[in-house]
């Protein structure tokens, strides 16, 4: 990892020029907390099981209640459904996300057992509900229960990840993205375990179409001519290619791309659309967590379905692994070029290679970079009015995006 190192210039630069210190007294951490952000794939989050959590610098506790805690004393046919089909859904128990630490002697909270929809901690028993609440002191001659209270934080589901909220007083209402919520179509849930190096150098990748010329070169893409320009929810990049194709991609503030991957048709093999937040897990580390949908139903969608099951489960530790390969000289991207995950070997090559956190009053950008230029630019502009106290922009998404023009 030595060749990949930079000198961390961001001590020395106006706190809103500073993208990638995101922890609690970080000015860009604080713009972070004003936005919902994804921290685990549904599916993950095991009903009756509690896991740690750390997101933006700081540790949390995640934790999923007992999916059926308290059978109904109702014997069948008495006014309730066998409980098996009652439950038969994954994970309908509620997700709660609690602070790292237990109130009393400090102890990881994740350790302890999950009853019904509270945790109880491993070291002493207290107990705490998903509001934080602590409502069990078992050791305890007189309780003191109600004076104590851990933080905890608002939490929702959707598209099938886990969105949290980590900003102080009433959150947003969450986004929504109608285009990825038909649930007759096909939407899968990836997560890129985290890579080592700060999320924004990921954010800068999205709306640069002319690094796919270059760095997954095997596809064959012709240089486009860029444009970028401001909108309602971000930034919307155009590249124009040499045929006449136009190709949009969409940077949603603060950290969410959305793009579109092979062209829609009627087939199942065509393209998709995706969204894929860029979180970072501390500011060397990120993770990427992105929906896709492919919009076939039907039969078309079986036959997806009937293939991906045929197919061995994606290994995520297997892009590190090549990845830190190529930079230590042991491995060429010509090696890889029909693995299937060539195409994210590529983009973890060159992002980890820019450096932990990179010096970025040291790049040299040109035309071809406006979109990188434009998502910086509203970065900066933000925060500086962050931190001087100025009203915000409101971000607002339109009901329908199109990836391509
Ligand atoms: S540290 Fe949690 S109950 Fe003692
Ligand atoms: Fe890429």
């Amino acid at each position: 990892m030595a060749s990949t190192q930079t000198i961390d210039t961001t001590q020395s630069m106006p706190p809103w020029k500073d993208f990638a210190h995101t922890g609690p007294g970080a000015l860009a951490g604080r713009y972070l907390r004003l936005f919902w952000q994804p921290v685990c794939r549904s599916a993950d989050l095991v009903a009756g099981r509690a896991v740690p959590l750390k997101i933006l610098s700081e540790d949390f506790t995640l934790y999923r209640g007992e999916e059926n805690p308290h059978p109904s004393p109702l014997p069948e046919g008495e006014g309730t459904a066998p409980l098996s089909t009652q439950h038969s859904a994954l994970n309908t128990a509620a997700a709660h996300a609690l602070a790292f630490r237990c109130a009393h002697r400090g102890t990881q909270l994740s350790t302890g057992w999950v009853e019904g929809d509270d945790l109880r901690c491993f070291y002493h028993g207290w107990k705490y509900d998903g509001s934080g609440q602590c409502i069990e002191q078992p050791a305890e001659p007189e309780p003191f229960c109600q004076r104590i209270r851990i933080r905890s934080y608002p939490i929702q589901e959707y598209l099938g990840l886990i969105f949290v909220y980590f900003g102080d007083g009433e959150p947003p209402p969450l986004p929504r993205y109608p285009e990825f919520e038909n649930d007759d179509e096909i939407r899968e849930n990836t997560v890129y375990v985290s890579w080592p190096c700060n999320f924004f150098n990921r954010i800068e990748n999205a709306p640069d179409s002319v690094h796919v010329t270059f760095a997954h070169f095997q596809i064959g893409q012709k240089i486009p001519l860029m444009d970028a320009r401001e909108t309602d929810y971000g930034v919307e990049t155009r590249s124009s290619y040499p045929n006449g194709e136009v190709e949009v991609d969409h940077f949603h503030m603060p950290n969410l791309s959305q793009f579109q991957i092979g062209v829609r048709g009627p087939d199942e093999t065509q393209g998709r659309d995706r969204l894929a937040w860029r979180v970072p897990v501390d500011d060397g580390h990120h993770m990427s967590f992105i929906v896709s949908q492919i919009h076939v139903s039907g039969a078309a969608a079986e036959r997806y379905r009937e293939r991906q099951r045929n197919r061995p489960q994606p290994d995520e530790t297997v892009v590190p692994a090549l990845g830190e390969a190529v930079l230590a000289g042991e491995k060429h991207i010509l090696d890889l070029l029909e693995h299937p995950n060539v195409v994210q070997v590529e983009d973890y090559v060159t992002l980890v290679a820019q450096g932990v956190i990179p010096d970025r009053q040291a790049d040299h950008l040109g035309r071809s970079d406006v979109g990188v230029i434009e998502v910086r630019r509203l970065w900066e502009r933000e925060m500086r009015a962050l931190a001087e106290g100025r009203p915000l922009k409101e971000w607002v998404r339109p009901d329908h995006l199109e990836g391509r023009g």
